[in-house]
């Protein structure tokens, strides 16, 4: 399968390949996506394509692993942070699977941002989703934010899909705009995912450099970064890193990594 993916790649037609799949999966879910819709009437949901690029083409994954992972987030924060009164950035929001459930949990004390470089998923979410503030960005730096405005910035599997240039300067952009001792949650495709590398790039990988499957549109779920730790910890650099857990690997279904990072002053 591996080797079928690096020639579709190669032949530069691995978009093209995603949307025969988006497809079949569209026919696929049907049903579930009808169930969940009449089971669940009041819930806002993004148009198919958007879940699909972003996640999983499953609602319920969605809607539901959407408010487990806000809950996640919120648990790692609330170790270090009251989840009081915060600026809070969901950077690489997409159809806003987590950031639309933090207002719910967290309160009204703090303020919500989402931003994104797709202006459909903003768009999608400015209209469908209350007490968060969107916004667009570029595919580069920078964001349209005062520096140190945030207290807390987390980033979901947004670097998995940037060339090794965009994570020196998204991760500076980042800091910037980070208040000091504020934290910034990433989640990285790590050592989990090392079965979905070639040979030559299980090397690279084994080296500590970034691994990138590139041939296609940088920003898109079909372009993929993978990080091995050393090259994280280098990225990080003086800031302080103050929790990495390992992603596992679950009934054949890697997981990301988690990186916690505190800005120093
Ligand atoms: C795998 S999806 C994850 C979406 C969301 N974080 C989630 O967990 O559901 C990756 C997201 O990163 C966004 N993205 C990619 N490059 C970006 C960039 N340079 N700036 C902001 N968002 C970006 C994509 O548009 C997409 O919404």
């Amino acid at each position: 399968m591996i080797w079928f993916k690096k020639l579709i790649r190669k032949f530069g037609i691995i978009l093209l390949a995603d949307q025969v799949q988006y497809y079949y999966l569209l026919l696929r879910t049907r049903r579930s996506r009808a169930a969940f819709k009449r089971s669940n009437p009041g819930v806002a949901l993004p148009p198919t394509y958007f879940i699909y690029e972003t996640f999983n083409l499953n609602y319920s994954a969605y809607y539901q692993g959407g408010l487990e992972t806000a809950k996640w987030l919120v648990d790692h924060l609330s170790k270090y942070k009251k989840p009081e009164n915060l600026n809070i950035l969901d950077w690489g929001c997409g159809p806003g699977r987590t950031i639309r459930h933090l207002p719910g949990i967290i309160g009204d004390s703090s303020r919500f941002f989402g931003t994104d470089y797709n202006k459909e998923y903003i768009a999608w979410c400015s209209s469908n989703i209350s007490k968060v503030s969107f916004a667009t960005n570029n595919l580069t730096p920078p964001l349209d934010y005062p520096s140190g405005f945030f207290d807390f910035i987390y980033g979901i599997s947004i670097f998995t899909h940037l060339s090794e240039k965009m994570h020196y300067a998204w991760f500076e952009e980042l800091m910037r705009v980070l208040k000091p001792e504020g934290i910034l949650i990433l989640t990285l495709h790590g050592e989990a995912f090392y079965d979905r590398l070639t040979e030559v790039e299980k090397k690279q990988f084994a080296a500590g450099n970034l691994v990138i499957k590139g041939n296609t549109k940088e920003g898109h779920r079909t372009y993929g970064a993978f990080h091995p730790v050393s090259f994280v910890r280098t990225l990080i650099g003086n800031h302080s890193l103050m929790e990495f857990i390992p992603g596992k690997n679950i009934n054949g279904k890697p997981q990301q990594d988690l990186w916690m990072i505190r800005k120093t002053a």
